[in-house]
């Protein structure tokens, strides 16, 4: 009924008098059609994300997935820890601005966007990222880290060491409490647990993850990893959930299949890691990196480039597409809106067409737009989306230059360090 309604005022578009009489017989590709959005590098209020979800509900998404813990900010209240969002929800500083950034949602805010997306179809995926872009966490309990060592909320990007110690007894109960109060929270299937990008240096050398490498039998950080990913799978799925994982985190063997694949490494390595995977029965979300981030700009990713996306998977195990936007770089929302659309439009199509053609496409933008204007959305007009190639490489350009510091180049020399110093191991 709801997207009948919606259908109804497109017909409306087309056939301003009079809709002729017609049967629809209509069904989306995919179960899983989502938007990501990350509340942690940058907060967005609870008016700001319910606008975002108006387009969901517009597009016929229907999977909201809430990226709110990240290194450089906490952003969900958590009442058996409040100095998650007591120190964890606030940095001092970004790349060096002297400007605070700061902000949480309360779990009363956390159940009105819930019942916000539940009246629109939606359903609510949060995501507790771990046990890598967890600095945050560790700012407000320093004895999640290794070293124990006090650390700041990040105030700079990319790949960072603090990630939770994965040997001791209170990082575990830490995260089930969490997942605890996550799981009242959110009364859907799935619950997203990150484990992308942890950078296991501190691992090497600490006296308990070892102790735990070696009872639990475990040759390498990538196992302890896999240990660790795989407990915090059963804690919740024990509880009912459904868990969903980002591929680098679960490209081991050992992983625990029943945990869902969210594809965004998109290289070669990866791509056929997951190809594999899925074709032996791994379920999996589609996110490519090169195609479906929207918080690159229309010179890295043009509009034709997210449609016209094809996946390399075995069809019958991939439950959806999703475009998520990552907001490093993202500090105001008209800014976010710029970027989403119209790329995220073309990510819903994608999800819900089986005869995907990117010159009718564009024959629906016009209606969206207008409906986009009513909700008083900054999406970038049609004539930007695909720039020509001189100016796509001067948007490439400032891009990376405005994206790439001397912290981003730090944090990749450390993740060479720690691929250097396991080989010795
Ligand atoms: C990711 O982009 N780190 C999932
Ligand atoms: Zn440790």
């Amino acid at each position: 009924k709801r997207y009948g309604q919606n259908t109804l005022e497109q017909l409306l578009a087309i056939y301003p008098n009079e809709i002729p009489e017609l049967t629809i017989n209509d069904y989306p590709k995919y179960a899983h059609r989502g938007f990501m959005i990350d509340c942690s590098r940058h907060f967005f209020t609870v008016t700001e994300i319910k606008k975002q979800i108006a387009v969901m509900a517009l597009l016929k998404l229907n999977i909201f997935h809430w990226h709110l813990t990240d290194d450089q900010g906490w952003r969900i209240a958590i009442k058996k820890y409040p100095l998650l969002t007591e120190y964890g929800a606030k940095r001092l500083q970004t790349r060096n601005d002297k400007t605070e950034v700061g902000g949480y949602y309360t779990q009363d805010e956390i159940k009105e966007i819930v019942l916000f997306c539940q009246t629109r179809g939606i359903d609510v995926i949060p995501e507790i990222d771990m046990p890598g872009h967890f600095t945050a966490a560790c700012s407000a309990y320093p004895e999640l880290l290794c070293t124990r060592q006090k650390v700041a909320v990040a105030e700079h990007f990319g790949i960072l060491p603090n990630i939770a110690c994965a040997g001791r007894d209170f990082t575990y109960q830490f995260c089930y409490d969490v997942l605890n109060e996550v799981c009242e929270l959110f009364p859907y299937a799935y619950i997203h647990i990150g484990g992308d990008e942890a950078l296991k240096i501190n691992w090497l050398t600490c006296p308990d993850c070892l102790a735990k490498m070696q009872t639990e039998n475990l040759a390498t950080p990538e196992a302890l990893e896999t240990y660790f990913l795989n407990k915090m799978a059963s804690y919740l799925m024990a509880k009912g959930k459904k868990v969903i994982c980002w591929n680098d985190g679960i490209s081991s063997d050992k992983i625990d299949r029943n945990i869902i694949m969210h594809y965004w490494k998109d290289n070669a390595e990866f791509t056929k890691q997951a190809i594999k995977a899925i074709a032996k029965g791994q379920k999996a979300i589609v996110s490519p990196f090169a195609n479906y981030y929207l918080d690159y700009n229309y010179g890295i990713t043009p509009l034709k480039k997210t449609y016209d996306y094809e996946h390399c998977f075995l069809e019958d195990n991939v439950i959806g597409l999703e475009a998520p936007i990552w907001s490093e770089y993202i500090n105001t929302v008209n800014k976010l809106e710029r970027l989403a659309y119209p790329r995220l439009i073309a990510v819903a199509e994608r999800a819900w067409t089986n005869k995907p053609d990117y010159d009718s496409f564009l024959t629906r933008l016009d209606f969206f737009n207008k409906k986009l204007d009513h909700l008083l959305i900054a999406y970038t007009p049609l004539g930007e989306v695909n720039p020509w190639f001189l100016k796509r490489l001067i948007l490439k350009l400032k891009f990376y230059f405005y994206s790439i510091d001397k912290n981003i180049i730090k944090s990749f020399i450390k993740v060479w360090q720690y691929k250097k110093k396991k080989r010795l191991h």
